[in-house]
């Protein structure tokens, strides 16, 4: 074998030549990679024993794209269109060989091949849409040609990485090889195109499904109008359609040059700087400084959970999804039974929706038993608690679970607020203990918090990591503090809410200003949503807030059928003439004074109070570092993605101003926004959050 360079290896074997990457993790274009296939292919070409040519890859995967951290940044060595044009151009047939994921840059590669082979477990797909960007080599324009329009819509603006089944029904894949086989599979198939004098298949050349949707443009239109509310805000799910239509509607070389024009256009912008700083964060929250990749894992094969309630059911719902049995415990049979019909009605509506068969709604529902005796959990690898959040109940119940469980289980708390190192002290084993705070509803919301306490062992955290990956989750290291991080950041911009309608602005002012921010919804639409009498409760409720008055009125929200708004029989919010008379009165009887609010003062009260307190999060050690707390608001509060997280966000408007503005809301409205001790320095010495070093080992430590 003949070294390339250190990423790429040429063999000769008969008449065929194998061109070998090898660039771990992903063999992801980077330089010496294009570097490495633009000189083997090269070097094939020119061997005059050489027939065909066969591209594959060592490792986990096939070329998963474009090197992420080299885009935007200056050019080294051949170029990705060098390379493409030196395969695509090939006298000789270029044969992909894929296995793994060919994605991105990647499966752009494998367009310019002149057929495509891959193992069944295979997957091909575009997902440059989920980093703010369209795909930059060719592929808007050579996907269409192949799958069609309305396919290519789809695969480009949901990223979705597609099955090497499916790819071979569209043709995307030309033939299927023999799983753990694709070596010789890809050798085999090259050699019988050589014997057959199979013809050079130039996608770029391919008209008929162009051509036919060319006749039918209403297919732009349907499809923007289905998926408006999913691209909202994004810009790139727009400039990935308007290069399918370059592609339906322009020669090839001229739908070039408008992909090349929007997705340079994408790529300097700040959208995607946010996306892709938002792909390596999430990996990035993964590394606990001193929990090294290397710590023993605690095998978790059976999983109890107490509970049968909202959360308890959707957390339940995320194991069985992943094979693992669960236990539930409830205290009475008619919740329990509840918390199983319900686990159950999910399933069915799921499978309604064609997202799983009956069978797997059989399957999954089959492994959640319920029990009323916590001997249950005798056996189980961890147990997750998820009852009321009393103090009282969850020590009493944590006494219990150490008197029941085996050595070494995980006795995990669904806590959203209290302390738990205090619940961990009335177990014999708080280096068992471990916060794994969900969100709801549990078995859809991405984001999990695992919350390490003081005594919390290195294994149970290494462990439970890696458990949140195994059950789809997206997990982040948080200590123990109210609220954690998510909820502890929600409390100002909660807190501002409530204090602008007093000040003048109305519910659905701020609400819009949030939604217009890139928000799902705002916070008081999301009020009525979940309901106004949580932890609301009537026999103490004396009219002091907004809140009380409406519950007392029975406006408890969306369930009540009103709540700040009213709504229509579709459930459409409407903002309320009641609700604003309600506010109104309540000004007037406590001697408010109230004004006309600026939209940017709304969204400059809810949100910088939340950055400033993530400060204060991260120099409390309570975070590891500033993209963690980006993380947790885009998978668990529905920060737009877009904007790359609180932190993020303050990072681009610029510290000093959000320190500017703290400190003059200080001056008129007192020390609730206090400025964090953390941002005066880092505004102090010109740094931005990103340049907070993590802090070692989530410990009490600050970090100034
Ligand atoms: N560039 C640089 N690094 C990458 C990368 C890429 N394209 N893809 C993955 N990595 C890195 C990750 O950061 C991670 O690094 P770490 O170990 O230091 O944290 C490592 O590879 C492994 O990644 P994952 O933890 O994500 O591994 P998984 O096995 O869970 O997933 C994957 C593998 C499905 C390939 C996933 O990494 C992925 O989705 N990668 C991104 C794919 C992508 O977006 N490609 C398009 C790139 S843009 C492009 O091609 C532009 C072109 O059109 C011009
Ligand atoms: P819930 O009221 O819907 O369910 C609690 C369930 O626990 C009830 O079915 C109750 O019968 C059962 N229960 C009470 N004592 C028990 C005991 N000793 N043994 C067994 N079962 C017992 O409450 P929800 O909303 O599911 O909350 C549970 C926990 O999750 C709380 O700590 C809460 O703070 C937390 N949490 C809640 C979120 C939410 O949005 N609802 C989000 C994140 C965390």
């Amino acid at each position: 074998m003949a070294a390339i360079n250190s990423v790429t290896d040429l063999v000769v074997e008969g008449d065929l030549a194998v061109l070998t990457l090898n660039s771990p993790p992903v063999n992801a274009l980077s330089y010496g990679v294009r570097d490495g296939l633009a000189l083997g292919v090269a070097q094939a070409i020119a061997d005059p024993a050489v027939k065909a040519v066969v591209l594959i890859c060592d490792g986990r995967t096939f070329i998963a794209g474009a090197d992420i951290t080299e885009i935007g940044g200056a050019h080294k060595g051949a170029t990705l269109f060098d390379v493409q044009s030196i395969i695509e151009n090939s006298p000789k047939p270029v044969v992909a060989a894929i296995h793994g994921t060919a994605l991105g840059g990647g499966l752009e590669v494998a367009l310019t091949c002149h057929y495509r082979v891959a193992v069944p477990s295979a997957k091909c797909g575009l997902p440059e849409v989920n980093l703010g960007l369209l795909p930059g080599a060719g592929g808007t324009q050579r996907l269409p040609r192949i799958v069609g329009a309305q396919k290519a819509l789809e695969m480009m603006t949901s990223g979705q990485h597609v099955p090497a089944k499916a790819c071979l029904a569209m043709g995307l894949v030309d033939e299927l090889v023999d799983e753990g086989k694709l070596r010789e599979g890809v050798l085999a198939f090259a050699s019988k195109i050589v014997a057959e004098e199979r013809p050079l298949k130039k996608v770029r050349d391919l008209s008929d499904k162009v051509e036919a949707d060319r006749a039918h443009p209403e297919i732009f239109a349907a499809f923007r109008k289905a998926h408006a509310r999913k691209f909202r805000g994004f810009l790139a799910p727009e400039y990935n359609i308007r290069c399918v239509e370059a592609a339906v509607n322009l020669p090839f070389d001229e739908g070039l040059k408008v992909e090349r024009k929007l997705f340079v256009e994408l790529m300097s912008g700040p959208q995607s700087a946010a996306q892709r700083y938002a792909f390596f964060a999430e990996r990035q929250a993964n590394k606990i400084p001193d929990v090294p990749e290397d710590t023993p894992l605690i095998a978790v094969n059976t999983v109890g959970i107490l509970g049968a309630g909202t959360m308890g059911g959707g957390i339940a719902m995320n194991f069985a999804n992943a094979g693992i049995p669960v236990t539930i415990v409830e205290v009475k049979q008619d919740a329990l039974d509840r918390g199983l019909a319900t686990i159950r009605k999910n399933y069915e509506r799921t499978a309604q929706r064609g997202g799983i068969t009956a069978e797997q709604v059989e399957q999954r529902a089959g492994l959640i038993t319920g029990s009323l005796d916590m001997n249950a959990f005798a056996d189980v690898d961890l147990v997750i608690e998820a009852v009321f959040e009393r103090m009282d109940i969850k020590k009493d119940i944590f006494e219990k679970l150490d008197a029941i469980c085996k050595p070494g289980a995980i006795l995990a708390t669904n806590t959203s607020a209290l302390n738990i190192d205090e619940i961990a002290s009335v177990t014999r084993r708080p280096e068992a203990v471990i916060g794994m705070h969900f969100f709801s509803p549990a078995n859809v919301m991405k984001l999990l918090e695992i919350v390490r306490a003081d005594h919390t062992g290195k294994d149970v955290i290494a462990t439970s990591m890696k458990l949140a990956k195994k059950i789809g989750k997206i997990a982040v290291l948080a200590g123990v503090t109210p609220g954690f991080i998510g909820n502890r950041m929600l409390l100002q911009r909660q807190r501002e809410a409530q204090k602008l309608i007093l000040e003048g602005a109305m519910p659905w002012d701020i609400d819009r200003v949030l939604y217009d921010f890139g928000f799902p919804m705002g916070p008081f639409a999301m009020s009525d949503l979940t309901g106004l009498d949580i932890s609301w409760i009537k026999e103490k409720s004396k009219g002091e807030t907004i809140r009380d008055v409406l519950c007392e009125m029975d406006r408890r929200g969306q369930k009540t059928g009103a709540g700040y708004y009213d709504y229509d029989e579709a459930r459409n919010a409407i903002p309320s003439p009641v609700t604003e008379k309600i506010i109104q009165d309540f000004v007037a009887k406590s001697g408010g004074n109230p004004r006309k609010i600026s939209d940017e003062e709304i969204l400059e009260r809810t949100i910088y109070p939340m950055i400033n307190e993530g400060a204060n999060i991260l120099e409390e050690g309570k975070a590891l570092r500033a993209s963690d707390i980006d993380v947790v608001w885009e998978n668990g509060y529905g920060w737009p993605v877009y904007r790359g997280g609180p932190m993020w966000y303050g990072d681009q408007v610029g510290l000093d101003k959000v320190l500017a503005k703290m400190k003059s809301f200080q001056a008129i409205m007192g020390d609730q926004f206090k400025p964090s001790a953390l941002l005066e320095k880092l505004v102090a010495e010109g740094k931005r959050f990103q340049d907070v070093t993590e802090v070692t080992a989530l410990s009490r430590q600050p970090l100034l």
